[in-house]
């Protein structure tokens, strides 16, 4: 433990006067499930994790470590790609699972009040019922917690339509470092009042507060989907086409990419060869559209179709029933892990205005040529939001380790001067914080020194993250 003050045992004694002893781990196996994430191949082993359940008692932990000097990092279920959640320098990891309720669904007003360790596709479901939507989708629905995609200002593929989890978060409990409980904004559907404390610790990564209640916006629930697999001769016309879409003036709820590694690695990680691919497709879209009337609905496909017919496209799969909606879905959430599943991995998160796509996609492949990598490229198209998974494979240690680095650096410096960013959706957290020089200027990256040390003095909360200073290891 990071204190000259205190013993282990002392520590100990004191969470477990909070917690309970049940609530205090430190034994092997979950000190290994709190120090890794969906994140390469890293683990940080804590020292201990706590598991709150009330707000009441995340405030006093806090109390401690701030007092303490305790560094401390908040934890939801784990399944990050930035490795916002690893607890770098090691010490305490505040794992949320426990404050997992949903605690009002107000079905007049839209919203939803929840705690942070509902697993996002519960709190879909739940919602659903009361014919009620909430439309963020990350693919890792099935696993992921609300608190987490709130950290981290998730997206997944109905961000195209529907927006990120910022476009739903109206108000937040936090509670501070210094063990203070806040209310970041009201339960309305605007406000123009003060700054915007809400909206700064979205995506702020468990470096500024810590979550532990959570105001959702809801819509209708739309009545009707329609999905359809577009397969592309070749991958840029693919991404030449996405644009196309929204200039003939439809807005699909999905637009996703998948190139034809993507796929591939997708069908025989669940074993289902039943998707057809033939031998020069390069890549497909998945497209979706959503709404109450089917008549449109159908109206819209034929449109969008009509479209992409101006590319050199095979022939269109329509998925006119729900197993079959379902197979296409789970070929596209599973992309991600299967692309990772055969070889040591990075993952980029890049993001261009929408029509650069195809320049971004081509680069990654020019680059790839050069610095001798291969890579796997998926991605919510609609959003201009490119996954690209760069595989080690047979490439030597010492290149992965100092070559690749400058490659990955070429293709963020390229991406910001077709306007792009970093991360769409992934966060920064661990991985990504040594490139933040390349979007943000000095005086932007002093003035989020600022806030952190505003929110974090003594920075106890999650250090080591998103500000590239806090370099570890
Ligand atoms: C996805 O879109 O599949 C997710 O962001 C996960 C991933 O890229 O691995
Ligand atoms: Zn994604």
């Amino acid at each position: 433990m990071h204190t000259n003050e205190l013993t282990q045992q002392e520590v100990l004694d004191f969470f477990n006067s909070v917690l309970g002893p049940q609530r205090v781990l430190t034994d092997s196996e979950n000190l290994h499930i709190a120090g890794a994430d969906h994140t390469e191949d890293f683990v940080f082993l804590p020292e201990l994790v706590l598991q709150p359940q009330t707000t009441e008692e995340v405030s006093k932990i806090l109390v401690y470590c701030n007092e303490h000097k305790l560094v401390i990092t908040p934890r939801g279920a784990g399944t990050g790609l930035s490795g916002g959640c690893l607890p770098v320098l090691g010490s305490i990891v505040l794992d949320m699972r426990r404050m997992n309720r949903i605690l009002d669904i107000d079905v007049e007003n839209f919203q939803v009040t929840t705690e942070p360790g509902v697993i996002t596709e519960v709190l879909q479901n739940a919602v659903r019922e009361q014919g009620l939507f909430y439309p963020v989708d990350p693919a890792s629905k099935g696993s992921c917690f609300i608190g987490g995609n709130v950290a981290e200002n998730s997206g997944g593929a109905r961000a195209v339509k529907y927006g990120v989890v910022k476009d739903y978060v109206l108000n937040l409990e936090v509670v501070l470092p210094d063990g203070s409980v806040i209310w970041t904004g009201a339960n309305t559907l605007k406000n123009a009042t003060g700054y915007n404390l809400t909206q700064l610790v979205v995506g702020s990564e468990g470096t500024l507060a810590v979550i532990t209640k959570i105001v959702l916006k809801l819509l209708p629930q739309p009545a009707k989907d329609l999905l359809i697999l577009v397969p592309f001769y070749s991958a840029e016309e693919a991404c030449q086409a996405v644009n196309k879409v929204f200039l003939a003036g439809y807005t699909p709820s999905a637009l996703e990419f998948m190139e034809r590694d993507a796929i591939m690695a997708a069908r025989k990680f669940i074993g289902d060869y039943s998707i057809p691919l033939p031998e020069a497709i390069q890549a497909h879209l998945l497209i979706e559209v959503d709404g109450q009337e089917e008549a449109y609905l159908m109206q819209e496909i034929e449109g969008i179709v009509q479209v992409l017919a101006q590319f050199s496209t095979g022939e269109v799969l329509f998925a006119d029933n729900q197993k079959d909606k379902d197979k296409l879905w789970r070929l596209r959430r599973v992309t991600g892990e299967a692309a990772k599943a055969s070889s040591i991995y990075k993952e980029e998160d890049t993001v261009v205005p929408r029509a650069k796509l195809p320049q971004l996609l081509a680069k990654v492949k020019e680059l790839g040529k050069a610095y001798g990598f291969d890579s796997i490229c998926y991605g919510h198209a609609g959003d201009g939001n490119l996954h690209v998974n760069i595989l080690k494979n047979n490439m030597p240690d010492e290149v992965w380790k100092h070559e690749l680095p400058k490659a990955i650096r070429e293709l963020f410096v390229y991406t910001k001067s077709l306007g792009g960013t970093l991360s769409g959706e992934h966060g920064i957290g661990y991985v990504q914080k040594d490139f933040m020089d390349i979007v943000f200027s000095e005086v932007e990256l002093q003035l989020m020194r600022g806030i952190k040390k505003l929110f974090d003095p003594n920075n106890i909360l999650n250090p080591g993250k998103i500000l590239p200073e806090y370099r570890v290891g």
